[in-house]
């Protein structure tokens, strides 16, 4: 049965043009249209998205308008960005514009900026403290050392800005992440620690997600063998549940919060962002906040075709709904923004990985792609063959700075050099009598020529889209993250699913909570499928002998 969406008259009409256009290489597109760039690519402060290397042309981005006006994208615009409940199955507002906002917000008749500014002061005067050595540790040395333990968007965000960010400020205590829950991760952090030193950030929206909460039980452990009682005036708490955070042991002036409001996932702007103050500076993660507004108030205002984010999204579901890729990559040709992909992976798929809509029936069309990627050039050293000559098409972004921080210009060059050279390949490729010529070129034999051409041939016709800023500046990096906070907004509109929930990640951590007491032995394992009970008599026998 075919789902509202792909029955809308603007979908309809997508599907013909779809047929109509489809033949059209990108080749020919450049080459019949030479203001092509200029038509589709846009600019924001130093941000230039060119969008002109997908399978689009005037008529498919009208159409992607029309349907996101027949999916009331607007009116969802203007209910997030106002408080409304728009994360319904959890009844929550998603308000991580109010983090940023330079003018109220308002949120069941209160200002919630108000409290914003609040926890934003405290994080100010703390972070001020500890970068002057004002604030010291228990044995009155100042804190070289920040350890963040956090998962997913209590990690991520801050992991990723302070990665990207450590040219801007090297003067206050290192940033260290631990997420996993797996031992040697912390064990191998504080090995390079010493707890005099260190401040701990325990970051967890519910101050209830097992992988954090193990982690601070052990470095909490690790300090108190050091600092003995004094241990917890090294511990702070990002979270929306102060009591539970307070009972853990963290002083009450030290438990920043944050709100049921903020997804974890878009939360990087509100005190999850504490390890940023904290390594780069408050001046640096203040200039994050307002790039992010700027792109907020763009995505605000500006009309959905000149809509940045707007149209990003549109792409997307072009890409994915009629032209049926099932993945997109991800590739900063820039060091400091490496995790860029899994910031992204995390936001994306887990805001947009649903198959049923806002009101529970099953979508009936695909929704997010596969995410992933990983920086260049060290990508097209591991799967750019894929790219170029794989049976799968898969767009990508490429996102890169004209300015460096660093004074290597030839490094810069090469790099950038790169960045254009892919791709104008993936969207050009090479045909049968380009690639026989060039072979002859090299003095290869005619006989060498035919059998080695279908393997130098290249199809071309790869969808990209290139991000290209100024300069990697703390504001740049925070407009780049709110465009793709809305980017996967627009989507998840005209997808119609939830944005902002994720309860397919419940199944998993309830049947581990399961299973831990059977490793445990307190329960016999008896209760799953044979795989699993295999697995897990296997795990038990192995565990025994050594
Ligand atoms: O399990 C998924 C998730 O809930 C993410 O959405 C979230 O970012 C992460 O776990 C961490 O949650 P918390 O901040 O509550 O520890």
């Amino acid at each position: 049965m075919p789902s509202a969406r792909t029955a809308l008259p603007a979908w309809q009409k997508l599907t013909e043009h779809q047929r109509a256009q489809s033949r059209l290489h990108l080749r020919e597109r450049f080459d019949r249209d030479p203001g092509r760039f200029r038509k589709f690519s846009l600019t924001l402060e130093g941000m230039l998205l060119d969008y002109s290397k997908q399978r689009i042309e005037e008529e498919t981005m009208r159409l992607l308008a029309e349907l996101a006006r027949e999916c009331e994208l607007e009116a969802w615009r203007t209910r997030m960005l106002t408080g409304a409940r728009v994360n319904a199955s959890e009844d929550r507002a998603a308000l991580h514009v109010a983090l940023r906002a330079g003018t109220p917000v308002r949120f069941e008749g209160q200002d919630v900026t108000r409290e914003v500014a609040a926890v934003l002061a405290d994080m100010r005067r703390f972070a001020r403290g500890v970068r002057s050595g004002r604030i010291r540790g228990a044995a009155g040395r100042a804190f070289t050392d920040v350890l963040n333990l956090g998962i997913g968007g209590s990690d991520l965000g801050p992991r990723l800005a302070c990665d990207a960010l450590k040219h801007c400020s090297r003067s206050g205590p290192r940033a260290h992440f631990v997420s996993n829950v797996d031992g040697s991760a912390i064990a191998d952090a504080l090995a390079r620690l010493a707890p005099a030193t260190t401040l701990v950030v325990i970051s967890s929206k519910t101050f209830g997600t097992q992988e954090t909460l193990l982690n601070a039980a052990a470095v909490r452990a690790w300090l108190e063998r050091g600092l003995k009682s004094k241990a917890v005036r090294h511990l702070c708490a990002v979270t929306a549940d102060p009591e539970r955070a307070a009972a853990f042991g963290v002083p009450a002036d030290r438990i920043f919060r944050t709100w049921d409001w903020v997804g974890g996932r878009y939360s990087l702007c509100s005190a999850v962002g504490l390890p940023v103050a904290l390594a780069i500076g408050m001046e640096h993660f203040d200039e994050l906040r307002a790039g992010a507004r700027a792109m907020d108030e763009h995505f605000a205002q500006a009309p959905l075709e000149k809509n940045l984010p707007v149209v990003m999204g549109l792409i997307e579901v072009w890409n994915v709904n009629f032209l049926g890729c099932g993945a997109r990559a991800v590739l900063p040709y820039d060091e400091r923004l490496r995790w860029l992909p899994a910031y992204l992976q995390q936001l994306e798929m887990e805001s947009c990985g649903k198959s049923v809509t806002r009101d529970g029936a099953r979508a009936g069309h695909a929704t997010a792609p596969v995410t992933w990627g990983s920086v260049g050039t060290d990508s097209q050293h591991a799967y750019f063959q894929w790219f170029h000559q794989g049976s799968a098409v898969a767009p990508a972004d490429f996102i890169a700075c004209c300015r460096p921080h660093h004074r290597l210009r030839g490094h810069h060059q090469a790099l950038l050099a790169n960045f254009f050279a892919q791709t104008e390949a993936l969207a050009r490729g090479m045909d049968a009598e380009q690639a026989a010529a060039g072979m002859r070129a090299q003095g290869l034999q005619e006989a060498a020529v035919r059998s080695l051409l279908p393997h130098r041939v290249f199809d071309g016709n790869r969808p990209t889209t290139s991000i290209l800023l100024d300069e990697l500046t703390p504001r740049a990096l925070g407009a780049l993250i709110a465009l793709y906070e809305h980017k996967v907004f627009v989507q998840s509109v005209i997808w119609n699913v939830n944005a902002f929930d994720q309860w397919g990640v419940e199944l998993g951590k309830s049947l581990a909570g399961r299973i831990l007491p059977e490793l445990e032995g307190a329960v016999p394992v008896s209760t799953h499928d044979s795989s699993t009970n295999g697995l897990i008599n296997t795990y038990l026998t192995r565990r025994r002998r050594t």
